[in-house]
């Protein structure tokens, strides 16, 4: 079946957004491990200093855990969906965030290059047309040094992680999405995840990319094996890609 990609996507998420919120809170682990991904920045001080990027940043659950790894960061979020973001606009906890609703595709008509200490992507990458292009957007905005933390559905490649994916995704992640009128954009969330890199796959990318010190950090509960946190920072280096 046909992935969801640019308006069509961000119409989805717009409709989704109602219940997003909740939807992401009956999944056991959702915001601990993003807070886990965040932390694993690694922002000294908690983040004093530092101007950091929510890449996809949605109803604000990536950007509330960024925060809580970085209290005294400056925060830039931004995202396609309108729906999205008016959630997120509306968390007195992110009322100190800057919000831009562009796609990231747009990055450089927005953002200022070499601007961002750190970069945060939250269940974004997969749903990208073309996921290189952004990484090398990426390391443009990011200074010397800067640390990206992308954390993603990203299957092991063994075929019980798979069968995993599968089966709570059947069972329960589209049956929830069809009962909140979302049954696309949760068909979308299953496909997308299997359709996009491995873990190995998505490491290899960012080293193509240009990232130096690539880590594929694992993550517990149900996602282990399924979901991982992607640490590289990045370096004044072209990538390998031709
Ligand atoms: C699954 S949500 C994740 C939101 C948030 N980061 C979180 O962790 O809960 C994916 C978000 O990426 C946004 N998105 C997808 N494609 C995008 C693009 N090309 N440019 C900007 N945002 C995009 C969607 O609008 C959506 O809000």
């Amino acid at each position: 079946m046909t992935l969801l990609r640019g308006d069509a996507l961000s119409a989805a998420f717009d409709h989704g957004s109602t219940t997003y919120d909740r939807l992401v809170a009956a999944s056991p682990g959702y915001h601990a491990h993003l807070r886990r991904s965040a932390r694993r920045l690694g922002l000294a001080d908690g983040g004093r200093g530092l101007h950091v990027l929510d890449l996809g940043c949605g109803t604000g659950a990536s950007t509330a855990a960024l925060l809580a790894a970085a209290p005294h960061a400056r925060i830039t979020g931004i995202d396609a969906s309108a729906g999205m973001l008016d959630r997120a606009m509306a968390k007195s906890g992110l009322a100190g965030v800057d919000f831009v609703h562009a796609p990231v595709e747009e990055l450089a008509d927005r953002l200022r290059p070499a601007s961002f200490d750190a970069v945060f992507a939250g269940y974004l990458f997969r749903n990208l047309d073309d996921p290189d292009r952004t990484l090398d957007l990426v390391r443009d905005l990011l200074v010397p040094d800067g640390r990206l933390a992308v954390h993603e559905y990203t299957l092991s490649g063994s075929p019980v992680h798979r069968a995993v994916w599968n089966a709570v995704c059947s069972v329960i992640i589209q049956p929830a999405g069809r009962l909140a009128g979302d049954a696309d954009l949760y068909r979308h969330l299953r496909d997308s995840v299997v359709r996009f890199d491995t873990a190995p796959a998505f490491a290899h990318r960012l080293r193509r990319a240009g990232f130096a010190d690539v880590r594929v950090l694992p993550l517990p509960g149900w996602q282990a094996g399924i979901t991982h946190t992607f640490v590289g920072r990045a370096t004044a280096e072209q990538g390998l890609r031709p």
